[in-house]
């Protein structure tokens, strides 16, 4: 165990954060065709390949989440993405639930699925090379939503999730997701986002999960995107650390998602976090936030290969500056 929590910290180790490279084969494929690029098995291949083999991924990378289909590719030399991954020094994590579902007796939600035949799962993926996993539950903020049954639901599933890891040797990422969607002001978002925390919390400590082999990947406390209300990095800052306050000093991290936040602001924000006082180490596990500009930089064209590595390389330095307490707004003024 004591091994776990090593994986763990190696993570979140100071000036690291994580690139969520996940998005199942679905959501890759209309983020493909979306940058003008065939959805084919091939460009989803050629695409994690270039961001993994980006030079020095690893001087800001400490871990990348891969899903199924890519755990199990291999880049141009012919090794698998692990190994690939591991040649550079980077753990190699595997998305392992099976996506959301309606949440019978609570219209408009959902319940993330994957629980059953999980445990087999976890064996075969680590010994595949994984070191880590995540799983992603969903919450949106509406008329009475999340519901209580919702935020007991994902809650408990996360919390199995999470012991059925540690049991097979991974660390999980716990990834309760409050949506940015919707018309809400940043006080609800504060308030819900405490509550769902907690109910997590709770959930984790009663399966008996280990807190510092553990990460916790939670959204950023902001306005909702519809809400018509902006808020300063300091704002967002001060309202997300006092939604973390019910997490235990033990945790191994806090690596936060970008949930659809436009790159520039959920760096600031990031930024503006680390000068507030925490426990635990506070940093990133950006999807969009980092491989959007790749992608459009990239857009499938093998030219253009050294420039989808260096926009990604860029996100990674400007999210690294941002969690080490160098980040000034001006550095997204320099060229890539
Ligand atoms: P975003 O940063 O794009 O929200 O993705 C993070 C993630 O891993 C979602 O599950």
């Amino acid at each position: 165990m004591t091994n776990l929590a090593e994986h763990a910290a190696a993570l979140v180790a100071p000036g690291k954060g994580i690139l969520a490279a996940d998005e199942s084969i679905g959501t890759m494929s209309a983020r493909l065709t979306a940058a003008g690029v065939e959805a084919s098995e091939e460009n989803r291949r050629a695409y994690r390949e270039m961001l993994v083999t980006t030079p020095d991924l690893a001087a800001g990378i400490g871990g990348v989440i891969l899903c199924e289909e890519t755990l199990k590719q291999r880049v141009s030399g012919g090794a698998t993405f692990p190994e690939a991954l591991a040649e550079r020094g980077i753990g190699a994590g595997i998305k392992v639930d099976a996506g959301t579902r309606p949440l019978a007796g609570a219209p408009g939600e959902t319940i993330t699925e994957g629980l059953d035949g999980l445990g087999p799962r976890l064996a075969e993926y680590a010994g595949l090379g994984a070191t880590f996993a995540k799983w992603r539950a969903v919450l949106r903020i509406g008329p009475g939503t999340p519901s209580p049954i919702a935020v007991r639901a994902n809650a408990q599933a996360l919390a199995r999730y999470a012991s059925a890891c540690q049991e097979a040797g991974l660390v999980p990422i716990v990834e309760p997701e409050v949506l940015i969607d919707g018309e809400h002001s940043l006080a609800l978002c504060q308030s819900v986002t405490t509550l769902v925390l907690l109910a997590v919390m709770t959930e984790l400590e009663e399966y008996g999960v280990r807190a510092d082999a553990a990460v916790l990947k939670p959204n950023m406390v902001t306005p909702g995107k519809d809400s018509g209300e902006r808020a300063e990095p300091d704002q967002v800052a001060g309202a997300t650390l006092a939604a973390l306050g019910a997490l235990p000093d033990a945790l191994a991290g806090v690596a936060f998602l970008s949930g659809g936040q436009p790159p520039e602001q959920a760096t600031a924000n990031l930024a503006a976090m680390q000068a507030l006082p925490h426990a635990w180490p506070l940093t990133f596990s950006f999807g969009r936030a980092l491989v959007d500009p790749a992608l459009r930089a990239w857009h499938g064209d093998p030219a253009c290969w050294s420039d989808g590595q260096r926009a990604l390389a860029r996100r990674v330095a400007l999210n690294v500056a941002a969690v080490s307490g160098d980040y000034q707004p001006e550095l997204e003024l320099s060229p890539a």
